[in-house]
């Protein structure tokens, strides 16, 4: 059912040597490896069926905007969007919110409005809000989180009014791996109004995400952290909202007719797809998630959740080892600080042992000045990671600390 061995024999890049040493990949929060089939899928499309999308008459134009047009559709039956139209490629995440912060912003957000965004958000679900406030006089609220790293949901209920057009959460924390009650989250901010944007690039790719269920306003998701290329996100939105919408940029294919007296813009998605999309990396998208759903998302979340626990248990075995983030509910993710060794060292020493860790702030300033540290040392799983692996960055730790004392 859930053949490990197999699955690592899909990813050439893990079967590489660093500094002599078998690569032990624990950074997937930051960016997954990819599958041979993606790869292969890339080199197809550049040998096979190169040519710009929904431009031209010839051959290999059409065959390219199918392969594109069939992406979209694999990603709307991925997360259960109503219709292909509600699929916008983006750059990424980033992207995607930028794009709903200027373009929703634009034609919704008024002075004194409110938008709450929670204290553990990545940089990329605070900053285009900010930016979004101080172009409108609005005003940005963070939902505290309590020390475990969850949100404060009394906090949220309390700071949920008439005036709050926008709540932007994640599904899952970068920094923390904190699994949000977004369903709750997205119900009561309905209460008042409000729309909801959530931000899945830390869920997408561990479990089966259906938009609709969910019934959020603006799902968000980068390609690089479920196994395709970077370069490549989606925003899904309803649709009536991306009706409403004005375009985030001008140019080609977002076009009905130009003329210097009036444009008109083309209907969705295209309206928000300005310029040469990335359609390799669209492409790409739709071949990783074919992968994915191939092995089936209920396998990696079982085998990934295996995973966790065991890494979870392991890591405690670590002496001076302090996990930052102890939610109920988790995935991915196990963040920490060693002793009183800069993460920075320990991650450093942990590389020469082919141990790729992330250390820092995970772009997640605010969740640190929560905790009132610098920085953590970020251990982050796949589907590909093994317990094995788990077991020496238990060993790396203890060798870090040998080091140091
Ligand atoms: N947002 C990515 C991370 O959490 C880069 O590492």
């Amino acid at each position: 059912m859930f053949d490990i061995k197999k699955i690592r024999d899909d990813f050439p890049i893990l079967s590489r040597k660093v500094y002599g040493k078998n690569l032990i990949y624990l950074d997937n929060a930051a960016t997954t490896q990819k599958p041979l089939c993606v790869i292969e899928k890339i080199s197809e499309m550049y040998s096979s069926f190169n040519a710009n999308v929904h431009r031209a008459v010839h051959f290999l134009s059409d065959a390219s905007t199918n392969e594109y047009e069939a992406a979209r559709t694999v990603i709307k039956n991925f997360i259960n969007a109503e219709k292909s139209s509600e699929i916008i490629f983006t750059k990424g995440t980033t992207d995607a919110i930028n794009l709903v912060a200027f373009s929703y912003g634009e034609r919704f957000i008024e002075k004194g409005d409110v938008i709450l965004v929670a204290e553990s958000e990545h940089h990329s679900n605070i900053v285009p809000w900010q930016m979004l406030c101080q172009r409108k006089h609005a005003i940005l609220k963070s939902i505290p989180i309590n020390d475990k790293g969850e949100i404060d949901f009394d906090k949220y209920i309390e700071l949920l009014t008439e005036k709050v057009k926008i709540v932007a959460v994640a599904q899952v924390s970068n920094s923390l791996g904190t699994i949000n009650d977004i369903r709750k989250i997205i119900e009561k901010a309905h209460e008042f109004n409000a729309k909801v944007l959530i931000d899945g690039a830390q869920g997408v790719q561990h479990f089966k995400t259906d938009v609709q269920e969910l019934n959020c306003d603006f799902y968000v998701f980068s390609g690089h952290k479920i196994y395709a290329e970077t370069g490549i996100g989606v925003l899904y939105g309803k649709h009536e909202l991306l009706e409403q919408m004005p375009p985030y940029q001008g140019g080609g294919d977002m076009i009905k007719s130009v003329s210097f007296a009036k444009t008109e813009y083309a209907d969705l998605p295209l309206k928000f797809e300005a310029g040469t999309p990335n359609y390799m990396g669209a492409v790409s998208l739709g071949e990783a998630i074919k992968y994915i759903t191939q092995i089936d998302l209920e396998n990696i979340q079982t085998y990934e959740t295996e995973l966790a626990n065991y890494a979870e248990e392991k890591l405690e075995t670590v002496e001076n080892l302090k996990k930052i983030g102890t939610a109920a509910k988790k995935t991915g993710v196990v963040s920490f600080q060693l002793g009183n060794i800069h993460p920075y060292d320990a991650g450093m020493i942990l590389d020469k042992l082919g141990i790729a860790v992330r250390t820092g702030t995970h772009c997640a300033e605010p969740v640190m000045h929560h905790f009132g540290i610098l920085g953590t040392i970020r251990a982050s799983f796949a589907f590909y990671n093994t317990k094995e692996e788990i077991d020496e960055l238990c060993l790396g730790l203890l060798r870090v600390q040998k080091m140091f004392h």
